[in-house]
């Protein structure tokens, strides 16, 4: 911050002290809001040139604000921009520069505009470009998870109910869970970008301004949809943020759960995965340890993501109509949450391909645990036995195994028919884990032939 030249602050005209030096840092955004300055600049040259059009300034004076601007984004960009906290935010720290840059031009750009109507805009204009951003990593992070569920699309792994062995079930399909969650939250975020391209601009302080504008026009030159139907709602509302962190905390709580999945599966316990060694850090004591940290980070950055939500909604819960200062503190968690969601499917996308299973481990697991034993009871009540008949019977089966340390698919012909008379040779096809998943054959199903085509459906889905 450079304050060396120190401007007066263009409202101080009905003021006569000075203002005191904390509350001048502590009523400040500018530290967190210059990260808006492009669209800042973007919104006052499509105010200008609106204006100029509605003859409210010349065209002379509209370019010159317009390349005033323009040389003002350059100086930000090359770092050489004086930011003033005495100026207060980004607002004003641009409107200034610009005075002092091309002189009474400068001082008519905020002709019929207030910065409640400008800073609504600005961020209706960022999280408008950072949610494009967010949902195409979103589905480099699906494609990545296309390819792996395609690889490993035969590979048998136990699934769980309550974490205790339930079915088999194939990685591909498991892969192909995570596909689904993601999905939705891409199409949760496209809806979100649908409500809020809708331009503040021209609601002013409040009311709207006496000043012949054109919104419609202003609109059309930001790439709005439309105008903002009511200026109260335009300049107070922030329930575009909240709906973007609902959607983001959403992403993150997916995320998590994948993390949590992957920590597990990458433990000696489980042995599912190896995360490539890039994506590990090691202990500084214990040199065995290869620790899954991204997965780990990405479990704990949910918390804050969570928090900012929580925050945001806190924050619009007691506001009367229309702005309020309280609003300036919708920024941090908002740039927070993009950044670190961001930050989160970045590494998840980066990390997915280069997952190895270890299909070996993976089939011992599901040997252990009657993970076929449903497969038993549907074979019974195929011969005709009643679906809870054969529950009980199958039920009395694993409490044999357990007693013989053997596996279902274990015991001879012999020792299964004295649960059930009719059973036959032909249970042992079904009684692997391979015939387990391949007779889960429909839509939806785990079924290798199934999950094969469920990514060819979402291949066509994603274009
Ligand atoms: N820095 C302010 C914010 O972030 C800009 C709008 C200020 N408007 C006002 N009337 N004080 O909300």
């Amino acid at each position: 911050m450079s304050d060396s030249k120190i401007p007066a602050k263009p409202w101080s005209g009905r003021f006569n002290e000075p203002t005191d030096a904390f509350v001048e840092a502590f009523t400040a955004s500018v530290d967190f809001d210059r990260r808006l300055y492009r669209y800042d600049i973007r919104g006052s040259i499509a105010h200008a040139t609106m204006l100029a059009r509605a003859g409210i300034l010349t065209q002379e004076e509209r370019d010159t604000i317009v390349s005033g601007l323009e040389a003002i984004r350059g100086e930000i960009e090359d770092g050489e921009f004086p930011w003033s906290v005495s100026l207060e935010d980004v607002h004003m720290n641009v409107e200034s520069a610009l005075t002092r840059r091309i002189g009474d031009a400068g001082k008519k750009l905020h002709t019929g505009r207030s910065r409640n109507d400008q800073v609504a805009t600005d961020i209706r204009l960022y999280l408008r470009d950072e949610i494009e951003i967010i949902r195409a990593e979103i589905l480099r992070l699906q494609q990545a998870l296309l390819d792996i569920a395609e690889r490993e699309a035969d590979s048998v792994m136990p699934g769980f109910t309550h974490l205790q062995t339930a079915q088999p079930v194939t990685f591909g399909h498991h892969m192909m869970a995570w596909f689904e969650m993601l999905e939705r939250d891409r199409g949760r975020l496209a809806d979100c970008n649908g409500r809020l391209n809708v331009m503040p601009l021209g609601a002013a302080a409040l009311a709207g301004t006496t000043y012949p504008i054109d919104r419609h026009y202003t609109a059309e030159l930001l790439g709005f949809e439309r105008p903002a139907e009511n200026s109260l709602d335009a300049v107070s509302d922030r329930d575009f943020a909240i709906e973007f962190s609902a959607a983001a905390a959403l992403v993150m709580m997916h995320l998590s759960r994948f993390s949590e999945e992957l920590i597990l599966w990458s433990s000696a316990q489980f042995g599912f995965v190896e995360l490539s060694d890039s994506f590990c850090t090691g202990s500084s004591i214990m040199p065995q340890k290869k620790n899954p940290d991204v997965p780990e980070l990405v479990r704990g950055k949910t918390g804050r993501v969570f928090g900012h939500l929580m925050a945001l909604l806190t924050l619009m819960k007691g506001q009367p109509l229309a702005y309020n200062k309280d609003n300036q503190e919708d920024k941090e968690p908002l740039f927070d949450t993009v950044d670190n969601l961001k930050g989160c499917l970045k590494v998840f996308a980066d990390m997915i391909p280069a997952i190895t299973c270890n299909r070996a481990n993976m089939r011992r697991a599901a040997m252990q645990g009657f993970a076929t034993a449903t497969d038993l009871a549907d074979y019974l009540v195929r011969k005709g036995m009643p679906f809870r008949d054969a529950h009980e019977v199958v039920g009395k089966a694993v409490a044999y195994c357990v007693e013989k340390r053997r596996d279902l698919s274990e015991l001879p012909l012999e020792e299964l028919q004295q649960f059930c008379g009719d059973i036959g040779e032909d249970v042992f096809d079904l009684l692997t884990l391979e015939g387990s998943v391949a007779a889960r054959d429909h839509i939806g199903g785990t079924a290798p032939d199934q999950v094969r085509q469920a990514i060819a459906r979402a291949r066509e889905r994603l274009g």
